[in-house]
């Protein structure tokens, strides 16, 4: 037979336990949304000094960005501060309330117990059952709305993760070509970048680019020159028309297969920080590591020499993003991983541009030789690189106005002879 005076004392103390219970539980799950706020923009401005490092020492702004970084902890700082007074006040008489009713119950628990009115294993059921289910009930209450907010966090995780791209480089679909012959075809290609849909880039163009041959793509700046890359490599789908490689629209190609066909330099070679060997390995990540292909690579790149001169030869780390390897050199890294997968299709877009004009040489040289036998894209501002394609194509208003070799362009007057002039006039 249980004690009804134990029980009595114990409901008496039942709504502090609850009051207690809730209070903890909001402070435990309150958010602290601008918290964290402030401490993402912080750490946005001190990645991006960091990862600048040379341009912020140069520019001699330490200090700014140290103010910067400064200046958005404050905020979070303070509040902080603040509010880990609140929660500790509130915790603190949270778990008062409750050590209280627990103290008040076995006070008058032991003195039941002394009187043989109740036996001490009941008190402790009494106690421990009611009290904790009455913690608990208050605990539950206080976070039934992050419940709420918790499902609806689901439905965005999950979405997400339900997301698929609309062009899909892990996708098994479409058409796979075992071997390409490196024939280009845009046909009618109208373009505007999803994120601008107002400003029309490309309004049909058309390029026709025969096995092994090297057009020179030129236009003022921003013409779209670029763009057409990135259409080849289908980071972006053509609006309207096509872009085909061989008879295949690159819409139907697996996207896999159809970037295994191609390689790419462009003006900022992107370097990892592992070794030479491991950098030009990247090229082909469908097999293992071959080292002759690695050197095969580096010497059509005409870097080959220069490696092996290095202490640590190929093992040599290029430190973060290369910046242990002078430009020339990361470019012709850079050549020899797209080379490495001896690509039917190779895409240059102001691949020299950055260079001083000997690396500039050497890394021509390097690129010349690497385009023979295959279908290569040539990029660049300087129209003194490009001289020697087979056929120059001029872009203007999104679409060819001119096609020919060099000396039919200069004698046309049309707009190749107007560009050839500008350079011409500012770099005497
Ligand atoms: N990712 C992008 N989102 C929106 N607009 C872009 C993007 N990339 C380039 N553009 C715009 O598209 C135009 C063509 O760019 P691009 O092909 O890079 O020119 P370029 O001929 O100099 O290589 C430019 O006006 C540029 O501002
Ligand atoms: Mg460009």
């Amino acid at each position: 037979m249980y004690n009804y005076k134990i029980g009595l004392v114990v409901l008496a103390f039942i709504p502090a336990v609850l009051i207690g219970a809730y209070f903890e539980g909001r402070v435990v799950s309150s958010d602290s949304k601008n918290e964290k706020k402030g401490t993402e923009e912080a750490s946005k401005v001190a990645i991006e000094a960091i990862e600048s490092i040379r341009t912020v020492a140069s520019l001699h702004e330490e200090q700014t960005f140290y103010k910067q970084y400064h200046d958005a902890l404050i905020g979070p700082h303070k509040k902080s501060r603040l509010k880990s007074h609140v929660r500790g006040i509130i915790y603190g008489f949270a778990q008062g309330l409750q050590a209280f009713a627990y103290a008040g119950t076995m006070y008058y628990g032991s003195i039941l117990v002394s009187e043989d009115d109740l036996k001490y294993s009941d008190l402790l059921k009494v106690l421990e059952g009611v009290m904790i289910g009455a913690m608990m009930i208050g605990q539950s209450v206080a976070l039934a709305p992050d419940y709420q907010k918790a499902k609806v966090s689901a439905v965005r995780i999950f979405r997400l993760l339900d997301l698929r791209p609309k062009i899909d480089a892990f996708s098994k679909d479409g058409n796979i070509l075992d071997d390409v012959q490196g024939y280009i075809h845009f046909q009618k290609v109208h373009f505007n970048y999803p994120s601008r849909p107002k400003v029309k880039i490309l309004r049909g163009l058309g390029l026709d680019i025969e096995p092994g041959q090297t057009v020179a793509l030129v236009g003022s700046s921003g013409c779209g020159k670029s763009t057409c890359v990135q259409l080849i490599q289908r980071f972006y789908d053509a609006d309207h028309g096509s872009a085909m490689l061989d008879d295949e629209n690159v819409r139907d190609m697996n996207v896999a297969n159809l970037r295994s066909h191609i390689g790419v330099v462009s003006q900022e070679p992107v370097l990892f920080s592992y070794s030479i060997a491991e950098n030009i390995a990247y090229g082909d990540n469908t097999r293992e590591m071959d080292m002759n292909r690695v050197m095969e690579a580096a010497r059509q790149a005409n870097i080959h020499n220069f490696i092996a001169s290095l202490p640590q030869g190929y093992d040599t780390p290029v430190g973060d993003k290369g910046t242990q390897l002078s430009g020339g050199q990361k470019q012709r890294v850079a050549i020899a991983r797209a080379l490495l997968r001896d690509p039917k299709v190779l895409l240059l877009d102001e691949a020299t541009s950055a260079l001083d004009a000997e690396s500039e040489k050497i890394v021509q040289d390097a690129l010349d030789r690497a385009s023979s036998g295959r279908t290569c894209l040539i990029i660049a501002h300087r129209l003194t690189t490009i001289q020697n394609a087979d056929v120059i194509m001029v872009i203007h208003k999104g679409k060819v106005v001119e096609k020919g070799t060099h000396q039919e362009l200069l004698n046309k007057r049309g707009h190749y002879y107007k560009l050839h002039n500008t350079q011409g006039g500012t770099q005497q």
